[in-house]
């Protein structure tokens, strides 16, 4: 109830006091917009006249802080434009002095359904966003992706300026800080205090803090917050993360229906983030396995340890030579370090001094296709089957296991080929020396397009000409 005049002001909040209505009052408007800053209202029922500052710059400054209030204005003056414009700037409705009572009541009444009706229609907002937030979350399988739509949907759902990311490790180390801002980005991550935030978390609530109670969580040199809103990403038994969201524009703060948006979008995101770091890890912990029983095979032979090795190396340079899709960079890389993975199926031993026997050669053929045996069972190995496959396929179809000819050849295949053929002729062997670089890439170049496929071979030559040149620069051992 704002009016300067005291009695007028007594009067009424008496009379809606009695109705069973919470009232309070203020004799201008700045001291309507005081008690604005620190208590939720419902309704604000101003005069027009006062000093300091009147009810229209009172309706016009709540309009522009968005400050969650009906506004409601009281002109003694009679004429139905002045109510007009202060409807214009925002106010809810308007009484003519004199007034009765029974009019304020239904003013008072018709504001407060008003604001049931918006609220409950927020909350089914609220819930639909949820909904619609939470699927996406929980249908990605990307890391970023489910970052990107936490801090999206926090952004799109919230008054927030910025959203900001932390992810942590078991000791609370930061591995990964990540954020997204409405405009120009006015706050860094370093001038949250992580330590507090932590902490406040610790203690299983979620952080809503407005004005000066802000200070706390964040350093002392941090621009001025009017509200932050920091939830605890969590799965059961630990926390991988916090989400913080800061408003810096003035009335703009966080709500309680939003402090529960947030924490169940950060339950939900949580449980994504380690559903795919286990995911991850079971990838690699396949993939390791593998390399494994490969690097043991080797180590078995002193003539082929760190053979994969160096042929997933030269693999990669030339894909990337190649300038292929990281993607696929990725699989051929992958496709290398496994490609002789079938030799775990042959159980003859291959590199014993001396030519091997016609039968010993029969098995030794077989391993591309042992390699295939082995892989495929594993669905997110598959991508590599081809080329692991096809690796002693030849360009003329003159290779094996299914003699298959140009294109044909996956290439993969064709990349790994070269690669394979170069360090098994650059390393000793039980039977021969290894041979130079300059002859061994004589021979390569002598077998583009009867072996290999001229292009690979193309590539080869130029990522592996500027690979022994950058060895040269840095001063590096030249591998031969
Ligand atoms: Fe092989």
């Amino acid at each position: 109830m704002v009016d300067d005049e005291l009695v007028i002001r007594q009067i009424l909040a008496d009379f809606l006091t009695m109705e069973g209505y919470q009232v309070q009052t203020a004799e201008d408007g700045r001291a309507a917009l005081e008690k604005l800053q620190t208590t939720s209202f419902d309704i604000v029922i101003s005069d027009m006249k006062m000093p300091r500052m009147g009810g229209i710059e009172l309706i016009e400054t709540i309009r522009d802080r968005g400050v969650d209030v009906l506004t409601v204005i009281m002109t003694a003056y009679g004429t139905v434009e002045t109510a007009i414009d202060a409807m214009k700037k925002g106010a809810y409705d308007y009484l003519l002095k004199p007034f009765k009572m029974e009019e304020v009541i239904r003013v008072v009444e018709r504001g407060l359904q008003n604001r049931k009706l918006v609220r409950e229609n927020m909350i089914l907002r609220e819930t639909i966003a949820l909904y619609r937030a939470t699927e996406e979350i929980s249908t990605s399988l990307s890391l970023s992706e489910v970052l990107d739509q936490l801090m999206q949907t926090t952004l799109r759902e919230t008054p927030a300026d910025e959203v900001i990311l932390h992810l942590t490790a078991e000791g609370g180390q930061v591995t990964l800080c990540t954020r997204v801002a409405r405009e120009a980005s006015r706050i860094a991550p370093e001038q949250l205090n992580l330590a507090a935030l932590f902490a406040a978390h610790a203690g299983g609530q979620p952080v809503l803090a407005n004005g000066d109670r802000c200070a706390p969580f964040l350093t002392e040199d941090a621009p001025e917050v009017t509200s932050l809103l920091s939830v605890p990403l969590r799965v059961p038994q630990r926390i991988l993360g916090l989400i913080t969201a800061v408003s810096l524009t003035p009335g703009n703060r966080f709500s309680e229906g939003q402090r529960k948006l947030l924490s169940l979008l950060g339950g939900r995101a949580a449980a994504s983030v380690e559903n795919i770091r286990l995911f991850e890890n079971l990838q690699a912990t396949f993939r390791e396995t593998i390399q494994g029983f490969a690097r043991a095979l080797e180590a078995m032979d002193r003539y082929t340890a760190g053979h994969s090795d160096r042929v997933t190396r030269l693999s990669r340079m030339v894909a990337l030579e190649m300038d292929l899709p990281l993607e696929d960079v990725e699989i051929i890389t992958q496709a290398a370090l496994m490609h002789d993975v079938g030799k775990i199926g042959c159980q003859a031993n291959l590199n014993k001094p001396g030519k091997l026997s016609a039968e010993e050669y029969e098995i030794f053929k077989a391993h591309p296709t042992f390699g295939r045996q082995i892989l495929e069972p594993i669905s997110f190995l598959r991508p590599i089957v081809a080329g692991v496959v096809s690796h002693h396929e030849r360009w003329d179809g003159s290779g094996y296991p299914e003699g298959l000819k140009g294109e044909e050849i996956p290439l993969a295949g064709r990349i790994l080929a070269v690669a394979d053929t170069y360090d098994a002729m650059t390393s000793n062997r039980a039977y021969r020396k290894a041979l130079s670089h300059e002859v061994t890439m004589k021979e390569i170049r002598r077998c583009a397009g009867t072996q290999f496929d001229p292009a690979v071979v193309d590539a080869f030559e130029r990522a592996i000409e500027r690979y022994r040149e950058e060895c040269r620069q840095r001063g590096l051992p030249i591998p031969d």
